[in-house]
């Protein structure tokens, strides 16, 4: 019996930009301690599929070795049902990661994921699907459009699920305010939208992995219902909150990194005009006159900051434009993206300083804060702009 189950799918959390064959859809089904549902949602799913998609789709259960041997139920299901696969997972464990572990075993050029628990109701599937075929990148079921809702949820139950929603909106804003729906587990992808990216799966919340690392232009969403659980109980405890924030943290880490580099490789810069000008104008140095001593200082501090920024801040970007004349080109943008920076600077400050009424070096601050923020996208978008070179 052992042989139909399908290999557990190992190595980095990555899925592969070739679907390996013609299948439109695979559609995960996590599982742990499911044998109360596992035989209707899959039959519920086949009835709804097959009129359209015949031929066309396969269900992938993702098993944590349940110890109601769920895993065995929905191998026994297969007989029945040939397009239902089984990955029976005996060491990694999660939500997650068995939602990625199942798409990395799955075929289609869709892929998605549904509770097992009947939680979800499967009737929005068909909906989904017509939303990717529209054009979506990403198709999501929201319990926060019309036609959606919450069952018999506690006051409390309801405030942990918005606050959560709340505090995503303040550490990653760009990519949770693109969702009504930030926890919900019931949506489906584009392979191609997040192929080649490795994905950290920690704790539940897969889709604001999905959001936040994936190339998706496009997102549809369609109202439901979250309904009362019939058999078995929720996984949910409280160490799920903590990994959510863990989450959002180091999402908010990994998108910022750039930035974060760029702005050291700018400390590095103020050392050396500060050092330079000492050197060059100070009586007990050369004694040069300050404007010509500011000027070298300056534009040496802007190759040593071009430098570093070349190698190491957009260092993955510059390694896809190697040649020395696509170096020269960057390097003369980022000098004159630096002077506008610096002639901003100055406006900014007078601004802040003349007109706002703000104390000198606060008005300072800020206006280095915000040079420093456009001298990151100004260069970001025209020096270490990545082109299509064919
Ligand atoms: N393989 C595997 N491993 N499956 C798991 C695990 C696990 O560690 N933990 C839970 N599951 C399966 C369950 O068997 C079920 O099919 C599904 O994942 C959801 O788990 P529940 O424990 O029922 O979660 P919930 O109902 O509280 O929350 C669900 O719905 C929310 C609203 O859409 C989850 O999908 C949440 O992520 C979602 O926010
Ligand atoms: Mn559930």
């Amino acid at each position: 019996m052992d042989q139909l189950l399908t290999p557990v799918p190992t190595g980095p959390f990555q899925i592969s930009a070739q679907s390996p064959s013609a299948l439109k859809l695979s559609l995960i089904l996590p599982t742990f301690n499911e044998s109360g549902n596992i035989s209707e949602i899959v039959k519920i799913l086949s009835d709804l599929l097959d009129p359209a998609w015949a031929g066309r789709y396969e269900l992938i259960v993702v098993d944590d070795n349940s110890p109601d041997r769920t895993w065995k139920i929905a191998l026994e299901l297969t007989k029945q049902y040939p397009q239902l696969k089984v990955v029976h997972r005996e060491t990694e464990k999660g939500l997650s990661t068995a939602v990625i572990r199942g798409w990395q075993a799955g075929q289609g050029e869709i892929l998605g994921v549904i509770d097992a628990d009947l939680q979800h109701p499967p009737e929005i599937l068909l909906q989904l699907l017509t939303e990717m075929e529209r054009g979506a990148d990403l198709a999501i079921a929201s319990r926060h459009v019309e036609g959606g809702g919450v069952s018999e949820w506690s006051m409390i139950r309801r405030f942990l699920s918005r606050g959560a929603q709340m505090l995503g909106l303040v550490i990653l804003p760009e990519v949770i305010n693109r969702l009504s729906d930030p926890m919900s587990g019931f949506f489906m992808v584009r392979r191609s939208a997040i192929a080649g990216v490795t994905l950290s799966p920690v704790g539940y919340k897969i889709l604001i992995e999905v959001a936040a690392r994936g190339k998706i232009r496009w997102i549809g969403e369609v109202g439901y219902v979250f309904r009362e659980r019939q058999a078995g109980e929720s996984k949910v405890t409280w160490k799920q909150y903590l990994e959510y924030l863990q989450h959002l943290i180091r999402l908010r880490l990994s998108r910022s990194s750039r930035f974060i580099q760029f702005c050291l490789v700018g400390l590095t810069g103020v050392v050396v005009d500060m050092g330079l000008l000492f050197l060059l104008s100070d009586p007990s140095m050369l004694a040069l006159p300050l404007t010509r001593s500011k000027i070298i200082a300056s534009e040496l501090a802007i190759i040593n900051n071009f430098l570093w920024n070349d190698l190491w801040t957009f260092g993955d970007i510059t390694r896809r434009q190697p040649s020395k004349r696509q170096q020269l080109k960057r390097f003369i943008k980022f000098n004159l993206i630096c002077l506008a920076g610096l002639v901003l600077n100055v406006i900014l400050l007078n601004l802040f300083f003349n007109v706002f009424g703000l104390n000198r070096y606060l008005a300072n601050f800020c206006a280095i804060a915000i040079v420093t923020f456009w001298n990151f996208w100004v260069n970001l978008k025209l020096s270490w702009r990545v082109t299509e070179v064919t």
